[in-house]
């Protein structure tokens, strides 16, 4: 598929760490090449919501993976954008974008994300959203499970503990109260079972560009990534 200017639209698949200013940059490049953005976290994010919020999830953290891959003909998860630019998570059409990000989702979110039928019903509906081409999508398995051909891949890493800044930053911005300690913690945790999870874990693909963001400005990784979208478009074009 072309854009107008008959330059190729592309998949482009951002994969790392938790609070590795992925999605930013993510949204940042679908908005400077007007492609779509899918945030894949977002999804396993809304599918935890919808078992804690069904009692799938006991408040030790344990959690009843057949009840939860049971349930999912029932989970309706969408993407809208709001008048003000922004992407809202919708969860059987209700604007989730704010619950979903709480503290008490990022402690359940890993073990969710990794029951095999969670991974397998999301992985097919992030397939269909990248149909179309032009799609700019990240995650942590999105170069190696979701998209293995995407035309540009990049894994994303900066140190915990400069992820765990970033992250309190965020949720204070959104007015949602955080500690760096806890922030800290959950974020190392979470490394840890996602890295070592055996369905798809988080994994740079082989044929991925690396990034190491720790010391960039917002505007540099921008500009970085756009220039890898430009090399990886006249690989094409060569
Ligand atoms: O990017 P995030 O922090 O919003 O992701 C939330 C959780 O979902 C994270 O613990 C890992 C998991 N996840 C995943 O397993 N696969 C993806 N493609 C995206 C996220």
């Amino acid at each position: 598929m072309q854009s107008k200017d008959n330059t190729p639209r592309i998949i482009i698949a951002i994969d790392g760490y938790s609070s590795s200013g992925k999605s930013s940059m993510a949204k940042s490049l679908a908005k400077s090449l007007g492609y779509n953005y899918v945030d894949t976290g977002a999804m396993y994010r809304a599918v935890t919501l919808y078992a804690m919020r069904h009692g799938m999830i006991a408040t030790d953290g344990t959690v009843n993976a057949d009840a939860i891959a049971a349930a999912l003909p029932d989970i309706a998860i969408a993407f809208e954008r709001t008048p003000d630019g922004s992407q809202h998570t919708l969860l059987n059409g209700e604007d989730v974008e704010n619950a979903i990000r709480h503290m008490e989702v990022s402690n359940n979110v890993s073990p969710v994300a990794a029951i095999p039928a969670v991974r397998h019903n999301l992985v097919e509906k992030q397939q269909a959203f990248g149909m179309e081409k032009g799609i700019v999508m990240d995650g942590r398995d999105i170069g190696t499970t979701v998209f293995p051909d995407a035309e540009l891949k990049i894994f994303v890493d900066a140190s915990a503990q400069t992820r765990a800044q970033r992250r309190v930053k965020e949720l204070v911005e959104k007015g949602i109260p955080a500690s760096y300690e806890e922030v800290l913690a959950n974020v190392v945790h979470r490394d840890h079972i996602d890295e070592t999870r055996t369905e798809s874990p988080l994994r740079r693909a082989a044929d991925a560009i690396n990034l190491d963001n720790s010391e960039m400005t917002i505007e540099q990784q921008n500009q970085w990534l756009l220039d890898r979208y430009h090399e990886a478009i006249s690989k094409l074009n060569a």
